[in-house]
């Protein structure tokens, strides 16, 4: 039986929670939370005989734990994540997986030094939409891919530290939208350029839109327009997706429309595309969510592998993300490419 202690009980918690419903090794022990009310109701919920409380240091260095998951706020998982690898569990955590890239590295080097496994739960490469994408562009259907473009507008009104923190939709929104062009693209990006803002409606302290224009290490370029300000006309929390190929290209509005158009036959002056409309198949268990994430972190535990988004290929999700808000700082491009172990 694996033992897991969940710290950070606020909004998520219940999505993680949720899904350690039926899971039948893994046993909660304990529900950490800054605020006791907040642990001892998620405590309440899921595991009435597990211990509830404010002081994760304190508990870790007096029980004995496998796991943690950490599910605070962004600032405090260097903290949490640290003190967890240093007793010796293995780590899921939110993302962004770190405030800062030296924190994630420190992180990493804490994971590697300990072997203890440290994942990121970047639940949206997960769906079982985006899937299917992925495998409409390894079938060749379109062709080689030389562009992605995504825009993300949506208006959400959090409160709470969306709303305080520095580069919220960078940090807090489009690591998502990041991490997913880099498994549709199937590589890592080499350059970026981007411009943050804060437009006059936003109701963040900052940076409540960006555009930003990466390109690819296999030279793809990446268009990225992302709001978290904007009223009105919403697109998905996926982001909306345009993949142009060789020979066609894939429409995807984030959620379950996907119109695929491939040109057999380029003669004339707008040569026809054959469209097609394909319906997106029920997901299998492993391609839903967090479900699926936090199942294949206990399996990698068990058989001592890495899960597919480990903090050392996560890495290059949030460089893109630090990169972009210092290209916009500093006013222009900047290099992406990182080397985790240097
Ligand atoms: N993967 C997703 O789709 C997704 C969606 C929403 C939020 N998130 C992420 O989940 C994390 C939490 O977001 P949320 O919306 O639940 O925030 P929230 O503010 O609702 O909850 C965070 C909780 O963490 C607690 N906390 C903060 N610091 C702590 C510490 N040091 N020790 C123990 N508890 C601490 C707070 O008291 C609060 O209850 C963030 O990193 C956010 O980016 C992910």
């Amino acid at each position: 039986m694996l033992k897991i202690a969940h710290v950070g009980c606020g909004g998520m918690s219940a999505a993680w929670l949720d899904a350690l419903k039926g899971q039948a090794d893994i046993e909660l022990v304990a529900l950490i939370d800054l605020r006791l009310e907040s642990a001892q109701a998620a405590r309440d919920r899921y595991a009435p005989a597990a211990f509830a409380g404010t002081d994760f240091d304190a508990f870790i260095k007096e029980n004995a734990v496998d796991a943690v998951f950490n599910c605070t706020i962004p600032e405090a998982h260097f903290p949490v994540t640290m003190a967890a690898l240093q007793r010796g569990c293995h780590v899921l955590t939110e993302k962004p997986l770190a405030n800062t890239l030296s924190e994630a590295q420190q992180m990493i080097q804490t994971a590697q030094q300990n072997e203890r496994i440290l994942s990121v739960i970047q639940n949206r490469r997960y769906q079982r939409s985006i899937r299917f994408i992925r495998n409409c562009i390894e079938s060749g259907k379109i062709g080689e891919v030389s562009e992605l473009a995504a825009d993300y507008y949506m208006g959400p009104r959090f409160g709470g530290f969306r709303e305080e923190m520095d580069s919220p939709l960078l940090l807090d929104m489009a690591i998502h939208h990041f991490d997913m062009a880099r498994f549709l693209a199937g590589g890592n990006p080499r350059t970026v350029f981007c411009h943050e803002w804060n437009p006059p409606q936003s109701w963040y302290r900052t940076g409540g839109s960006a555009h930003a224009l990466f390109q690819f290490e296999n030279g793809l370029v990446f268009n990225y327009r992302g709001s978290w300000c904007t009223n009105g006309a919403p697109t998905s929390w996926n982001a909306a997706w345009r993949i142009v190929g060789r020979k066609g290209s894939i429409i995807w509005d984030g959620d379950d429309r996907v119109r695929i158009e491939v040109v057999e036959k380029a003669s004339g002056f707008m040569p026809k595309a054959r469209i097609r409309k394909p319906k997106i198949p029920a997901a299998p268990n492993h391609e839903s969510g967090h479900a699926s994430l936090i199942r294949e972190f206990i399996d990698c535990i068990r058989c001592g592998r890495q899960p597919e988004t480990y903090a050392g290929d996560n890495i290059h999700s949030l460089a893109m993300v630090f990169k972009a808000i210092e290209s916009s700082r500093k006013g222009r491009m900047l290099k992406v490419h990182f080397r985790p172990d240097k």
